[in-house]
């Protein structure tokens, strides 16, 4: 019989985003994000002890160097030299701008603690799985969700059940992997973007009113600091040399029909990540009217209906 820990979360889509790092060798971000957890989505991975380390993702062998630091500072802290055998599986595209890696490190984070009986608090385990993906810190927590710039854990503003009436529509424009990392991007914007200062200097004073407007659960107040976010930070990777460019035709299609939706009077806010899929913030009451039109951008696209979603699921048993 052998141990093993299943564990499920759920991706971090950040409202406010973070691009940039404070300290690449703690993997710090340079600016705050605050962030909604997607319910409806998950990663789930099994972890069991075993002679190598081995990472599986949706079956397929992954090479090591992203996971053996966590791994190491993980046996490091348990004072254990055992080995990990991971499997773990998305239920949406890995690697393409949806947050995959935030899901994924922070359930193997999680899992990989709990089989090495390591006693953490979640600030702890946030911390562990920052260091790993930062947006991952985030994923350790259900609700709304807080890593401030510089910030070792993120922390939960409010749970799941705060906005209950929330949608995020995750529209799928493209299945295949994104032409070049967020790590590699963020790198290339610090280096070569004019405007990397400038977006460091504006990305904090966009927390205030996002944190204003969710206190309040105002939509279009929130919508309308998420477009702001979003847009800056591909305007810092537009402008990096060689410029970085996540959008596809049908990625812009979307934001423009969002765009006459609002002029409508319907609330349908938009984000873009790392990639050419487009989140759609909008209320329950309007999903069939915002799918529909969305739909019809073209038919080909899959529109997953995400609500605000629950933390880590961990459970412990023998195989
Ligand atoms: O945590 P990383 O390295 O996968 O980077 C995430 C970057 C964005 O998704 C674009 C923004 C964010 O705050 O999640």
């Amino acid at each position: 019989m052998t141990t093993e820990v299943f564990c499920r979360t759920s991706p971090s889509l950040a409202l406010v985003k973070y691009w940039g790092k404070k300290s690449t060798r703690h993997n710090l971000p340079a600016t705050p994000s605050l962030a909604v957890t997607l319910g409806g989505v998950h990663t789930e991975t099994r972890v069991r002890i075993a002679d190598i380390d081995t990472v599986r993702l949706n079956g397929e062998l992954l090479t090591l160097d992203r996971f053996t630091p966590l791994f190491d500072s993980l046996r490091r802290a348990a004072g254990r030299k055992v080995r990990f055998q991971v499997e773990s599986s998305n239920d949406f595209p890995s690697s393409a701008g949806l947050a995959s890696s935030s899901s994924g490190f922070a359930a193997l984070t999680v899992a990989c603690a709990r089989i090495l009986e390591l006693e953490l608090s979640p600030a702890q385990l946030s911390a562990f799985a920052r260091s790993a993906s930062a947006s991952a810190a985030r994923s350790l927590f259900g609700g709304f969700t807080l890593l401030p710039a510089g910030g070792f854990a993120a922390e939960q503003l409010y749970g799941p059940e705060y906005w209950p009436e929330l949608r995020i529509l995750v529209v799928l424009v493209s299945r295949e992997a994104k032409p070049i990392s967020s790590r590699a991007a963020m790198e290339a914007t610090r280096l070569s973007s004019p405007y990397y200062h400038a977006w460091l200097r504006n990305a904090g004073q966009l927390l205030d009113p996002a944190l204003r407007a969710l206190e309040t659960r105002d939509i279009s107040a929130l919508g309308s600091v998420v477009r702001l976010s979003y847009s800056r930070m591909h305007a810092a990777l537009l402008a990096s040399s060689p410029p970085v460019l996540y959008w596809l035709p049908n990625s812009v299609a979307i934001l423009r029909e969002c765009q006459r939706l609002r002029d409508e009077g319907i609330d349908a806010w938009e984000t873009m990540d790392a990639g050419p899929q487009v989140k759609v913030l909008c209320l329950a009451s309007e999903v069939a009217a915002v799918s529909e039109r969305l739909q019809a951008v073209d038919p080909r696209l899959k529109i997953i209906v995400a609500s605000v979603g629950e933390g880590p699921v961990c459970q412990v048993g023998e195989r």
